[in-house]
């Protein structure tokens, strides 16, 4: 199977700890070695968000501090690249078409950010598209995607199954109100529905958390799955546990 798989910075590399990005390298890995083509998304994190909020207070423009942000993806992907050896593409991939080209040569093609504008939610969805990769996998510190925030509402509801069209209705509402954090954002909700693409949005706190969702199916967050992709077309709510 082919997969791209999105680390989230805050997953991957909290507190640049190598322990944890080795780990997260050790996962690929073993996604590797059970034959998966693999292309990894990294994500920015906190320090991301420290440098954004510095270069704010300097008084730098959104798109520079996009760009701020885009860089701290792109350390983060060369840190994942380290550990991964010689598993994976030299350098962090800044076209999609490189990035497809390392996947053919049979390298792990490691991206970060792209475009101003956008987070690498919507970069692993493009790459996914741009590679027709057989699975997505969103690992976040969410658990998965619900009707509400759950740290803000305790009635929220953790979906397990769900339609691309109806992650975008979920994901809208969020990415109007400045404070809900949205499990993917609204430009990659969009691409999946767009592309009908399946994805899986889980907890990727534990690596191995990933690896069993792509090997075997198993996890505990939320599939997202076209229509006709698979017989269960409605969604299927759970209670939050
Ligand atoms: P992230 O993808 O990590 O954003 O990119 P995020 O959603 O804020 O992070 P998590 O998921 O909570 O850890 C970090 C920042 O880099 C810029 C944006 O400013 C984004 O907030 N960025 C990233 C871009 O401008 N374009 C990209 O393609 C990717």
């Amino acid at each position: 199977m082919r997969v791209v798989v999105s680390v989230g910075g805050s997953v991957l590399a909290p507190d640049l700890d190598p322990d944890r990005v080795a780990a997260y390298a050790d996962a690929i890995e073993r996604l590797v070695a059970a034959d998966h083509e693999v292309g990894v998304v990294v994500g920015g994190g906190g320090v991301a968000r420290e440098y954004i909020e510095t270069a704010r207070a300097l008084g730098a423009n959104e798109v520079e501090l996009d760009q701020f942000g885009i860089g701290t993806t792109r350390l983060n992907a060369r840190l994942l690249i380290a550990a991964l050896g010689e598993t994976a593409a030299v350098s962090p991939a800044t076209e999609y078409d490189e990035a497809a080209a390392g996947l053919r040569r049979g390298e792990v093609s490691v991206m970060g950010g792209m475009t101003p504008g956008q987070t690498t939610d919507a970069v692993a969805a493009a790459f996914a598209e741009s590679v027709d990769a057989d699975l997505l996998v969103y690992a976040t510190s969410a658990d998965g995607v619900y009707d509400a925030d759950p740290n803000a509402d305790p009635d929220a509801t953790q979906f397990a199954e769900m339609s691309p069209a109806e992650l975008v209705e979920v994901v809208l509402p969020m990415s109007r109100d400045a404070g809900a954090s949205a499990p993917v954002d609204l430009l990659a909700a969009k691409l999946i529905d767009r592309a009908g693409m399946r994805a899986i949005v889980l907890d990727g706190t534990d690596p191995s958390a990933v690896v069993d969702a792509v090997v075997s199916g198993d996890h505990s967050g939320t599939d997202v799955i076209p229509v006709g992709g698979d017989e269960r077309a409605d969604p299927v709510r759970t209670e939050q546990s």
